[in-house]
Parts: C-alpha cells; sequence; structure tokens
C-alpha cells in the first residue's frame, strides 16, 4: 500500500471530477458548500473559483485553521455559522453542497431554504448532498445536538457505533469517537439525510433526484425543466446505482468495520497488557519491601544470637559472623555452617 493511503475514503471531495462537471453544465458561478471540516474539498473549490470567476461560500460553524487560511482567497467568503439558519442571510447560489450535521431535521431545514431562495423564486440551483447512503440515509447523526430543537433530535449517543443490518447501536462499530453522537434507533419518520431528502420531494414533482452509493452516497438535486438537466443526468448516470457500485460500497464498509474490529482488538489487548505490567511491577515492588525487611529481621536476629552467644566460645562467634556476613551479602547460610 502506498504510504499516505487512505483506509477510509469519505470526503465529498472523492467526487471533485462529477461536482466540476455539474458547475460547468449547470453554468455555476456561486458555490455554498455547507460542512467543511479540515478544508479539503474547500481548497478544490477556491482553486475552482479562481480559474472560473467563481465565489464560493463556506459555512462552517467551527472552522479550522486551515480553513480560515482558505478563506484569505478573495474567492472563499466564511461565515461562521450554522446551516440552515446561516444559509437564510446569504444571496441564492448557483450550486449548494450539502455535508454538515447530517440529520434529518437540518437537512430538511437547508433543502426549505435553497428552495425558498432559489426553486420557489424560478431559479435554477444543483444541490449536492453527501451522505444519502449508509448510515446516515435513515438515521440520524448529531455534531451538536444540543443546537438543534429538541424535537428535532432522536435519542443518541456519542460512545455507540453502528453496524449495518442492526438498527440498534453497538459497542465498537462504525462511530465519531466522540465527534458526532448517532441516532439509537435506524428508521422511522424523521430519521435519517435520506429520509429528509424523500419528505422534502414529496409534492414537488418538478424536482428531480439521482444518487450515487460510493462514499457513503451521493444526492443531486434540480429542476426537471432546468435547461441544463439533460446534460446534468448524462453527467450523473456512470456514478448511479448500479447494483455493482452498491456492492463495491457495501463491502468497502464491510471491510473498514474489520480494520475497526481489528484495531479496537489490539486497542484492548494492549490495555489488558499495561494491567498485567503494572501488576507485575507492584508485585516486584512489595517482594523488594518484603526482602528488604526479612534480611533486615534476620540480621538483627543473628546479631542478637552473636550477643547471647558471646561467653560460649569463638568458634561459635565465628559461626555467627560468617552467617552475618551471609545475610548482609545477601548469600543464603550454608548448612554446614548453621549453628546448632
Ligand atoms: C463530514 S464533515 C464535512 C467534510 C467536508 N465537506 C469534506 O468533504 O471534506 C462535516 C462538517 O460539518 C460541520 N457542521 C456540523 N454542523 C453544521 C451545521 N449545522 N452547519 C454547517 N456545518 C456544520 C462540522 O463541523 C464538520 O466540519
Amino acid at each position: 500500500m502506498e504510504s499516505g493511503t487512505r483506509l477510509l475514503l469519505y470526503s465529498l471531495s472523492e467526487y471533485r471530477e462529477l461536482v466540476f462537471q455539474l458547475f460547468d453544465v449547470a453554468g455555476a458561478r456561486s458555490v455554498v458548500e455547507v460542512g467543511a471540516e479540515a478544508g479539503e474539498f474547500t481548497r478544490d473549490l477556491a482553486a475552482w473559483a479562481n480559474a472560473h470567476g467563481g465565489k464560493i461560500t463556506c459555512v462552517e460553524p467551527h472552522p479550522t485553521e486551515q480553513v480560515r487560511a482558505w478563506a484569505l482567497d478573495p474567492a472563499v467568503r466564511l461565515v461562521e455559522g450554522r446551516s440552515p439558519a446561516a444559509l437564510a442571510g446569504l444571496e441564492p447560489a448557483d450550486a449548494y453542497l450539502l455535508d454538515g450535521d447530517h440529520n434529518y431535521a437540518t437537512v430538511r431545514g437547508e433543502l426549505e431554504a435553497i428552495d425558498r431562495a432559489c426553486f420557489a423564486e424560478g431559479r435554477d440551483a444543483v444541490v449536492l448532498l453527501h451522505d444519502v447512503g449508509w448510515p446516515c440515509a435513515r438515521r440520524d447523526l448529531y455534531y451538536d445536538p444540543a443546537e438543534l430543537a429538541p424535537e428535532g433530535v432522536h435519542p443518541h449517543a456519542f460512545d455507540s457505533g453502528v453496524v449495518p443490518g442492526d438498527p440498534g447501536v453497538v459497542e465498537g462499530g462504525f462511530r465519531g469517537e466522540g465527534a458526532f453522537a448517532v441516532a439509537l434507533r435506524e428508521g422511522g419518520p424523521r430519521n435519517g439525510v435520506l429520509t429528509a431528502v424523500e419528505d422534502f420531494l414529496t409534492g414537488r414533482p418538478q424536482l428531480g433526484f439521482f444518487t450515487s452509493p460510493l462514499v457513503f452516497g451521493l444526492g443531486v438535486l434540480f429542476r426537471r425543466d432546468a435547461p441544463w438537466a439533460a446534460r446534468a443526468e448524462a453527467v450523473i448516470r456512470p456514478y448511479a446505482q448500479l447494483p455493482l457500485l452498491e456492492r463495491v460500497e457495501e463491502n468497502r464498509i464491510a471491510l473498514y468495520l474489520r480494520v475497526l474490529e481489528e484495531q479496537d482488538r489490539r486497542a484492548a489487548d494492549a490495555a489488558a497488557l499495561e494491567v498485567e505490567r503494572e501488576r507485575r511491577l507492584e508485585a516486584e515492588a512489595r517482594l523488594a519491601e518484603l526482602e528488604s525487611s526479612l534480611s533486615h529481621r534476620v540480621a538483627d536476629g543473628v546479631q542478637s544470637l552473636k550477643e547471647r552467644l558471646a561467653p560460649r566460645g569463638t568458634l561459635r562467634r565465628h559461626v555467627c559472623d560468617l552467617a552475618l556476613a551471609a545475610v548482609k551479602a545477601g548469600n543464603p547460610v550454608p548448612r554446614e555452617h548453621r549453628g546448632g
């Protein structure tokens, strides 16, 4: 494996060719990126904007230093805030990349905001949504559940994980390591990114929605009567729901979960070894204490015996001296020298 190869592809930037082709066919110039994380895609978007006279508005509540650095580019504007509320204050854009908080309430709110700004006003836009596949399709994830209205938040846990085929949660599995929480149950109403898109599309037959299963799933949404709709569909078609691509994605996730299991097993083994090492060090320290107190007591005993025997002759005194020397040197007293 090439060093630096990622174990897990997860960034929307993996779709960069498709994204930029869609920008081209839709004639997009203004782009809103929701959710920048480390700014990996923001960097590519900034380069695209500079080459095409475009503008990127990046909405991110916790921008990293790297994202702030990309935002120094005159083609990039950073809005340090939370979508969907932050979208209300923005000019309508030609393209939206939705990859922020992956839950029903947020995504539904984002789509409604884009609808108000664009579709309902007869303005075309292309909307790309990341994480329309497992695990977020039918299960909410929350970066900051406390920031959402309580009725939009399912019971959730930050320290649990999920595995395909299990609607509950597990110890281990795919999880956020504290960065995000998972809803305790998969499925049911108002749960998950894909559910949010489907509910939004209900009663809006003028909007077309296309998906690709790869890298946690990408959704693309635009008006079917946009002048470029047919060309956009042609761009998406090679990435769309081919059974083979679905199997590749399932396999990728299964393999990654095996890697996580192995990492978890090694971490548990390392923790058990550490406990064992600490126990051994403690036992060795206790043993050393015992040895030292025992040799002092034996030395004291021999000394007092020597004093008691002093009047009984040089030979016995000599035996005691030998015994005392042996104890001090840490040697056992030879049987033939032990006094009788
Ligand atoms: C999955 S990461 C984005 C990855 C990035 N788009 C990429 O492809 O490399 C999600 C990001 O969304 C941000 N986020 C969480 N809630 C958000 C919200 N309500 N609005 C905007 N961004 C949000 C998180 O801080 C995190 O940086």
